[in-house]
């Protein structure tokens, strides 16, 4: 199999990064009037401009070479026609059928619409049981608060979304969210909680993940013990999994599970039985309308052409920041405090899918790939890391989001936002030289030896890359697509990079030898480990007693 770096299209860009990639946006921006027109567009309703990345056209044409050679097109195709992309697990991925609404999709063949439309409808009969206080708690009160207990793929998503949608939340009504198997975690959540109105809801695509296993018995017990029954466990738990002997194992009736399928990967789930925390906090209309979101930015990604398709293009950016130009971070900065955990969600979305170093034959890559993800809600983190992001030695992309509306219009609070939103873009890619901090500090009163000294500090080199997205407001059909898009810029990268994204390996073995430790803390006999390791289960069970 040819490595990407044997294609003509790789080297074309490896040189281009020497030339192209080296202009100063600002020249690029003082010499062409057109570059906001040309790189920018829109997709379900998110606007997205990329004029502020280090492209040209020339760049452009080849990433968009570089994605034909590379065939991530058929690649795409082959994702929703449910094929096994997910290669190393021989799974179809297929998310897109959980929204897809009266679009067919099938897997090997078979076609697979009227299961998840079949789960849809009872998740939405049993959103509506519980809004309607049809379902009741064991002492015939109405359940009001949801306890979600999952992790990774099984918390994050409907964490972020259930922020994101406070503010279509039904009143009354709140869900809380579990997931560290550190005690702290589910003990600090319960202080809060009345067993006569706690629906818990038991979140594991394999129903196996031990932090979660081990949370959902922990609440189990302690609902026994605040003088429920057994017989009552059947109303306050229910379970989201693809497991239904572990789910019955654990004592949940299947009749209170909803199920959801292996082509759908954790980090993808939000739209599947997992997001009932979501529906069950803002309502079935509000879930559909999210679902419909991501189904109009998976047309947008399945129809548009090259040019203007925008997962495409972005995940293109990315690879010609983190593989030509050797960016190796990307922060996503959200204006709306409603998305301060996005940022945590794509952490997982992005790393797990594309923190991979063997392609998918199994060679190990020769360039870099996926970026360290992080980020923050501005303006917060303006007074924290964008320090580094000015003026540091390391080149970070940032991708700038915001609503034009907020859901609190409050005094001048959403212009101020905004106009931060706007600001922190220009003075990435503006930077300002040396000489115009020395005429600043001369025109502010400084002696000229004073603006020499600290000109080298008020400089910034500017050229930073920065892509800003804007909605109209964040609302179910916004964030939907939104998110959609950056799965959709996952998989593009992934698919440039050859890799799998779509597993995660690299997360079992921290799991198997904490599986081996744990007796150790328990009174077991001493294991084989390193003198590092040894020395600290030693110094631990030392302190412990
Ligand atoms: O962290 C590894 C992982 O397998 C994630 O991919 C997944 O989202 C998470 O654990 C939780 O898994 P489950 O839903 O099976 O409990």
């Amino acid at each position: 199999m040819t490595s990407r770096t044997d294609l003509s299209e790789w080297q074309t860009l490896q040189t281009l990064a020497g030339t192209d990639g080296q202009r100063h946006m600002r020249d690029l921006f003082g010499r062409d009037e057109g570059r906001f027109e040309r790189y920018s567009g829109e997709a379900a309703s998110v606007f997205v401009d990329y004029s502020k990345t280090r492209i040209t056209d020339d760049v452009l044409d080849a990433l968009l070479a570089l994605s034909k050679a590379c065939g991530v097109t058929e690649r795409r195709d082959a994702m929703f026609a449910g094929e096994p992309i997910n290669e190393t697990e021989g799974r179809a991925v297929l998310h897109a059928a959980l929204r897809g609404g009266d679009r067919k999709f099938a897997v090997g063949g078979e076609d697979v619409t009227g299961e998840v439309k079949a789960v849809l409808s009872q998740m939405e009969a049993f959103c509506a049981k519980v809004h309607t206080d049809e379902h009741l708690g064991y002492t015939g009160k109405p359940l009001k608060t949801v306890v979600n207990i999952g992790i990774g793929g099984s918390d994050l998503g409907p964490v972020m979304v259930t922020e994101a949608l406070k503010p279509y939340a039904i009143p009354g009504r709140s869900v809380h969210f579990v997931s560290n198997v550190d005690g702290t975690h589910l003990a600090e959540t319960l202080k809060v909680m009345d067993p006569e109105t706690t629906l818990f809801v038991i979140a594991s695509k394999t129903f196996t993940t031990q932090e979660t296993m081990t949370n959902a018995q922990s609440a189990r017990d302690w609902f026994l013990s605040k003088g429920a029954g057994e017989a009552d466990v059947a109303k306050h738990f229910v379970a989201l999994s693809t497991n239904e002997d572990a789910v019955k194992g654990f004592g949940i009736e299947p009749s209170n599970m909803f199920r959801f399928w292996d082509w759908v990967g954790g980090r993808y789930s939000l739209w599947s039985a997992i997001g009932l925390p979501i529906a069950l906090q803002i309502g079935w209309k509000n879930f559909r309308a999210l679902l419909d979101g991501a189904a109009a930015m998976d047309d947008h990604f399945r129809g548009a052409p090259d040019r203007e398709n925008l997962p495409l293009l972005l995940g293109l950016i990315g690879v010609w920041h983190r593989s030509f130009l050797g960016m190796h971070a990307h922060a996503v900065l959200p204006y709306d405090q409603y998305l301060h955990r996005l940022p945590a969600y794509l952490q997982q979305a992005d790393m797990e899918s594309n923190g991979k170093s063997v392609t998918l034959s199994g060679e190990k890559v020769a360039y870099d790939t996926g970026p360290i993800l992080f980020g923050e809600a501005g303006t917060n983190g303006q007074h924290a890391f964008y320090q580094l992001i000015h003026q540091g030695t390391d080149v970070i992309p940032c991708d700038f989001i915001a609503p034009a509306h907020s859901h609190n219009e409050l005094g001048d609070h959403h212009p101020k936002l905004l106009a931060n939103f706007l600001a922190q873009p220009e003075a990435l890619m503006q930077g300002r030289t040396a000489e115009e901090a020395k005429a600043e500090l001369i025109a502010g009163g400084a002696s000229e030896e004073e603006a020499e000294r600290l000109a080298p500090h008020k400089a910034f080199p500017g050229n930073r890359p920065t892509v800003s997205m804007l909605v109209e407001k964040v609302t179910p059909m916004t964030l939907g697509a939104l998110i959609a898009l950056y799965e959709h810029v996952i998989f593009v990268q992934g698919a440039v990079w050859d890799v799998n994204s779509y597993d995660q390996w690299g997360v079992e073995l921290g799991k198997v030898l904490a599986k081996a430790i744990l007796p150790e803390l328990q009174g077991g006999e001493a294991g084989t480990h390193d003198a590092s390791t040894a020395g600290l289960i030693a110094r631990i069970n030392g302190l412990r007693g």
